[in-house]
């Protein structure tokens, strides 16, 4: 099934209320929270001392994942590993583009054994194209993909190497943007892709240069305000026409929504306590 193949009047939930913004099917990697629990702190939204509670994030996280269903779009699920709680953000396991895997490497030692097992579980599906990274990458956190583009963060996790590794590998041309705000560690959690040639940022999480690279790149962008951004707002996934968003997010909502996009509001508020929502829950897996 080509991945371009768009979500026609007839799926179940497709609304013609804004006939400029198509959705086009997406195929998602999601992994179940069941060992899911804030145990330890590698980003300033963990506090182990609180942990978190597993029902409910499970609840939210079905939540996410049964939307995903309602709109068309493909689920498949990796097995969750005890140990590994963090496992449930699946968009740092590994970067899929044109049918070929970028395998994730991570910084902390508490989820390195992650990168293995995604790649493991993309190598069994059938992904013959793969490369284990000699550099530290945490996946789709740092490695967006806008059309026949990618965008690559780093200054917290993903080591800047790994940018031109991705490029050489992939073959297409990438940008490195450097993050300079720690609550903002992995690019996805303050730029999220709209469609093939737009995005949404929050412009202060980026370091002056950076800032100049995206005004430049992406002049019509739709900008974040500290409180959007603060409530993992730009966390989001597009499916060009539907934006699944944090619901605390208002003010994307509003703005999107005046671009002729649908925004959609997601509770995950459980997955907010290690610093993740729904992007972060979400690995696309994009097929040639
Ligand atoms: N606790 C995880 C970490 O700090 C959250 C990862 C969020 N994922 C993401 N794609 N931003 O690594």
């Amino acid at each position: 099934m080509p991945l371009t193949e768009p979500i026609t009047p007839a799926g179940a939930l497709y609304r013609s209320d804004s006939p400029t913004r198509v959705a086009t099917r997406r195929r998602l990697l999601m992994c179940r929270p069941r060992h899911y629990d804030v145990t330890y702190s590698i980003n300033p939204w963990m506090n182990p001392q609180h942990g978190a509670d597993n029902a409910l994030a499970v609840s939210q996280w079905e939540g996410l994942r049964d939307l995903y269903l309602e709109l068309g779009h493909v689920v498949e699920e990796i097995d969750p590993i005890e140990g590994l709680p963090d496992m449930v953000f699946a968009a740092n396991g590994a970067t899929v583009v044109d049918g070929k895997v970028y395998g994730a490497r991570f910084r902390h030692a508490e989820r390195t054994a992650e990168g293995p097992a995604y790649l493991r579980w993309l190598e069994g599906r059938g992904y013959k194209d793969t490369l284990w990274p000699e550099y530290v990458n945490e996946g789709e956190g740092d490695i967006l993909t806008v059309g026949r583009r990618l965008l690559a963060g780093t200054g917290f996790r993903t080591d800047p190497r790994s940018h031109a590794e991705a490029q050489e590998f992939f073959g297409l041309p990438v940008t490195s943007l450097t993050l300079v705000n720690p609550d903002y560690y992995h690019l996805d959690t303050a730029l999220s892709v709209l469609s093939d040639d737009e995005i949404m940022y929050y412009p202060a999480a980026f370091s002056q240069g950076s800032q100049a690279v995206l005004r430049a790149m992406f002049p019509n962008a739709v900008l974040a305000c500290a409180e959007d951004a603060a409530v993992f707002g730009l966390n989001a996934f597009s499916d060009g026409r539907h934006v699944l968003l944090p619901a605390a997010a208002t003010g994307l909502h509003a703005k999107l929504r005046a671009r002729g996009f649908e925004p959609i509001g997601v509770e995950l508020s459980e997955l907010l306590k290690a610093g993740g929502s729904v992007k972060c829950c979400t690995l696309e897996l994009r097929d040639r």
